[in-house]
């Protein structure tokens, strides 16, 4: 994406002083050519001109039609990851980064990747607002608490690359940088297998909801007094009142923290708050649990409690 964000900011900066210079050249030419040379001339009326008029008018929004076509082809390119991409979470916090692979492994300032791979940064902060940013991959976006924010790059060449926080966040801001570690895709599975990884973050979610005895009410067998989540992620979810959500990372954090803003249509809002019980590391591996429940049986879509639901003590965990 370098080059591409490279070649518009060239032109725009060309664009610039190649009409600072038209500009100023023209009045210090205008000036020597036309200046007053009998202390009793006056000038000729001019009484406009239409060919006149027409080329500054239309020159200048042709050009702008240039800048705003490629600016937003630019713009799209990086807003729209590709299909395939290799998912890293991250989450700032006064003053650190800290990085989440989907395999479990976790780093704080350093972020090890492969050449030639999409990677999709999806971020959040646990307290204030700070901003990812790397230079060399033209990638920068702020990080917000309470959303996930989202950026993707394609690292072309191994190495060493800043990594900055561009949000002033506290005292320590200026010290909140890393590093992406670009590597060979052979070293990074090395690396990858290397690292005391303490599982999926998927399986961890997995524990994690067990623990929390989410089981009891989530149930793959639909006799739970919540929604089925097997085969969830992705999919539109109808609510209580009419409407839809889609059910991604944003729908899920809000129904963990929030329960009651969107009920599901057919059910009760029982659901209790799980806000600061969980942190938002644990809110991420319980979203990737959710995402790899894949819908074992083409399930009926959400049905109503029964009305002699299960006990509330039941804590059978449901095995996938
Ligand atoms: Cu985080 Cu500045």
């Amino acid at each position: 994406m370098a080059g591409r964000v490279d070649a518009l900011y060239f032109f725009l900066v060309g664009l610039a002083v190649f009409f600072a210079l038209l500009i100023a050249g023209l009045i210090v030419f205008f000036a020597v050519r036309y200046h007053r040379q009998d202390s009793n001339a006056t000038g000729t009326k001019v009484h406009g001109l239409i060919a006149l008029e027409v080329a500054w008018t239309v020159i200048p929004f042709l050009i702008t039609m240039v800048i705003f076509v490629w600016g937003s082809s630019v713009y799209f390119a990086m807003a729209h990851p590709p299909d395939e991409t290799l998912n890293i979470y991250v989450v700032g916090k006064q003053w650190m980064w800290k990085f989440q692979h989907l395999d479990g492994q976790r780093e704080i300032n350093e972020l090890h990747v492969p050449v030639g791979r999409p990677v999709k940064i999806i971020a959040t902060s646990e307290d204030v607002i700070h901003d990812f940013f790397v230079p060399a991959f033209r990638v920068k976006a702020d990080v917000l608490p309470g959303r996930y924010v989202s950026v993707w790059f394609q690292p072309t060449k191994p190495g060493r690359y800043h990594l900055f926080c561009a949000e002033y966040c506290g005292t320590r801001h200026s010290g909140m940088i890393g590093e992406i570690v670009v590597m060979d895709p052979n070293e990074y599975e090395a690396w990858l297998t290397g690292g005391a990884a303490e599982g999926s973050l998927a399986s961890a979610g997995g524990k994690l909801f067990a623990d929390l005895a989410c089981n009891t009410c989530h149930r793959a067998d639909a006799q739970g007094r919540g929604p089925v989540l097997d085969g969830l992620f992705g999919r539109q979810v109808a609510l209580q009142g009419g409407g839809t959500v889609t059910a991604d990372e944003a729908y899920i954090r809000e129904s963990i923290l929030t329960p009651s803003a969107k009920i599901v249509d057919g059910f009760q809002p029982i659901m209790p708050t799980f806000q600061g019980l969980v942190s938002e590391e644990q809110l991420l591996q319980l979203i990737e649990y959710v995402k790899s429940l894949k819908s074992q049986t083409e399930q009926p879509t959400a049905r109503p409690n029964p009305p002699n639901g299960p006990a509330q003590n039941e804590t059978t965990p449901v095995k996938k």
